[in-house]
């Protein structure tokens, strides 16, 4: 979900809804504003996007106002309905509150409410906060101390922020694991989920701590831990400004991200390093001594952060013979993993917010594993619960379905891997150069498999009827076959699934019908056993029908024979090759979503930032 609150002498409305439109990405079921206006809160909120709350108001608009909360929601508790939408009130409309995350002990909390004769508008965890926090503010309590009071009563993640009707220069907020920064201006201060929300206004930001609750006012901001023991906070200057959350005369998002992905993948290896030549990791918090000590490497995460994982297992076996596991940051936990003090966990977080990520390395943690992670959000929560941090450089990615935000954790995983090598010495340096100038080459590879990009549209256009497609990969090309699918999956809508090439024999090839598009990665030269065993499964599929779409790299004819069609890709190693292998597949999702007439910045169901288990 995405939260904004404001405080300041612009009008709240129009600063609030900017705030949520930015935010709008963490969620889009429904969203909803509470404005303060002379001893009442006036609220609006509608199911859906955020387009149908601002009709709503434009029929009925909402008093002057500059001091406000706002909400956009992916739902939990309750349907994506307008009642359920927030803000919630309490009974008596004195307070308004917005909530992220989950209260898990709602059901009593509810049941004592309603013993002591409280209804309820709607099945949310929300409104049973709010009207809890009434009833203090009600009895006296100034809006920090009710949300103080509030906050010991309650079992779960959450971010709450409220506003008093009768207290027209405060909005308070409560964070416990969900996201929540501090935006700093002059005369005026800001809440926000991230600082999307806010940096159109102010570039000066402020991180919370968990378990601390923050009180904006136009004159300051004050921060004071679940005790009410007063905190100090981390303020930082955000380097990325409006124009990085614009469209650039891109219709979606998610494919100006796509065609930033050069400058990404660039800047994430800039400064990597030293005049010497050695590799430089500028937050590798662990001492090189911790490093040499690692036998295993567990890496978790979630989506198109676990593929990237899957090509990090590949790279760091290979150069450091180290044993990689990778797991589901949503499995991790509950299946009782064996690990200690010399296994290294990596967790890749795009957002740096997601639950089942945070709660992997919070159980890793307890068993005094040093977790790294890769994000790519400076101040986010998975960062700071790390021990060690190699951030991407991709900048904000808006569109929900990740793009340049998977080329950058790949990025990150080779330096990592590439790191490793160096400190065990299981690589010399002449080698890792000559890795590090591979990867150096890599921007000018994605531009040409970009500058290509009409080619693929094309291919999206004769695609436009087709229900079903899969994805064929081997070695570093089966998780791009799996992303393939899943990129699919989450814009068009179209069922697809990803297979290790060699596995299709064992049952997927069952699936193989006359006219099915069958997506195929073939290995690049010089890995000619595994190019092979490739054109094999190729020719497996095609004789029972399927038409075939295959990613080869320039000047590889073998496959010509058994191609329905052919994309071709730049000459590079093996390990490397998902770097520029993804992006056709990013391209053709993209716009066969757009040819359905499909949502692609915000597809149907999902969330750039699950903050949820
Ligand atoms: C959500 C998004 C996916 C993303 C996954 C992991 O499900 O819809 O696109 O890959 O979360 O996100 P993270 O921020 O942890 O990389």
């Amino acid at each position: 979900c995405g939260i904004v609150g404001y405080v300041g002498d612009k009008q709240a409305e129009a600063v609030v809804i900017e705030g949520l439109r930015r935010l709008e990405y963490r969620g889009y079921d429904s969203a909803g504003i509470a404005l303060v206006d002379g001893g009442t809160v006036a609220t609006e909120k509608r199911a859906g996007k955020l387009a149908n709350l601002e009709k709503a108001i434009a029929d009925r608009p909402l008093p002057s106002s500059t001091i406000g909360i706002g909400h956009t929601r992916w739902a939990t508790h309750g349907a994506p309905n307008d009642v359920n939408a927030h803000p919630h009130t309490g009974g008596q409309g004195r307070v308004a509150l917005v909530h992220n995350g989950i209260i898990e002990n709602f059901a009593e909390l509810r049941t004592e409410l309603q013993a002591a004769g409280a209804t309820m508008q709607s099945e949310t965890d929300t409104e049973i906060a709010a009207q809890l926090l009434e009833i203090d503010v009600l009895a006296g309590h100034d809006l920090t101390d009710a949300m103080l009071r509030l906050v010991a009563r309650l079992e779960g993640a959450f971010t709450l922020v409220a506003v008093d009707a009768d207290d027209p220069d405060r909005v308070v907020a409560a964070r416990r694991n969900s996201p929540l920064v501090v935006g700093i201006g002059e005369g005026e201060n800001f809440l926000g989920s991230d600082v999307a929300a806010f940096i159109e206004h102010t570039r000066e930001a402020m991180e919370l701590g968990q378990d601390q609750v923050v009180t904006i006012t136009r004159a300051g901001v004050s921060v004071v831990d679940f005790d009410g023991t007063p905190v100090d906070c981390r303020r930082y200057h955000v380097d990325w400004d409006l124009s990085a959350a614009e469209k650039d005369g891109h219709d979606w998002f998610m494919r100006k991200e796509i065609f930033e992905q050069p400058r990404a993948v660039a800047d994430s290896l800039l400064g990597r390093r030293t005049p010497e030549g050695h590799l430089h990791l500028d937050e590798m918090r662990l001492s090189d001594q911790e490093l040499r000590d690692v036998d295993k490497v567990i890496i978790i995460a979630c989506g198109t952060s676990f593929y990237a994982g899957m090509v990090a297992k590949y790279a760091i076996e290979h150069w450091t013979r180290v044993p990689v596991e990778v797991e589901l940051a949503s499995e991790f936990r509950y299946r009782d993993p064996i690990l200690d003090y010399s296994t290294l966990v990596v967790a890749i977080s795009q957002s740096g917010e997601t639950a089942d990520t945070l709660q992997a390395i919070r159980h890793a943690r307890t068993q005094r594993s040093k977790v790294l992670a890769i994000c790519n959000t400076n101040g986010s929560t998975i960062p700071r619960e790390s021990d060690a941090v190699i951030y991407t450089h991709a900048g904000p990615e808006i569109g929900v379905a990740s793009t340049k935000g998977f080329l950058t954790q790949l990025v990150a995983c080779y330096l990592l891997a590439l790191y490793l090598a160096q400190v065990k010495g299981t690589r010399y340096g002449d080698e890792i150069d000559e890795v590090m100038h591979q990867l150096e080459a890599m921007p000018d590879h994605i531009q040409r498999v970009l500058d290509d990009a009409a080619s693929i549209y094309d291919m999206a256009e004769a695609h436009v009827d087709t229900r079903s497609v899969l994805f064929l990969g081997r070695h570093a090309g089966y998780p791009v076959a799996l992303e393939g699918a899943l990129k699919l999956k989450e814009l068009a809508y179209i069922h697809a699934e990803g297979f290790a090439a060699g596995e299709l024999k064992h049952g997927p090839i069952a699936l193989v019908e006359s006219g099915l598009p069958v997506l195929c990665v073939v290995p690049p030269a010089g890995r000619d056993q595994l190019r092979d065993k490739m054109v094999s499964g190729i020719q497996e599929v095609r004789a029972r029908g399927a038409r075939t779409i295959c990613l080869v790299e320039d000047g590889d004819d073998h496959i010509t024979p058994y191609a329905d069609e052919i994309v071709r890709l730049p000459r590079v190693p093996v390990l490397l090759q998902p770097l520029v292998a993804v992006v056709p597949l990013q391209l053709f999702a993209c716009q066969l979503a757009t040819l359905m007439g499909h949502d692609v910045d915000q597809p149907r169901n999902l969330a750039k930032s699950v903050t949820v288990e």
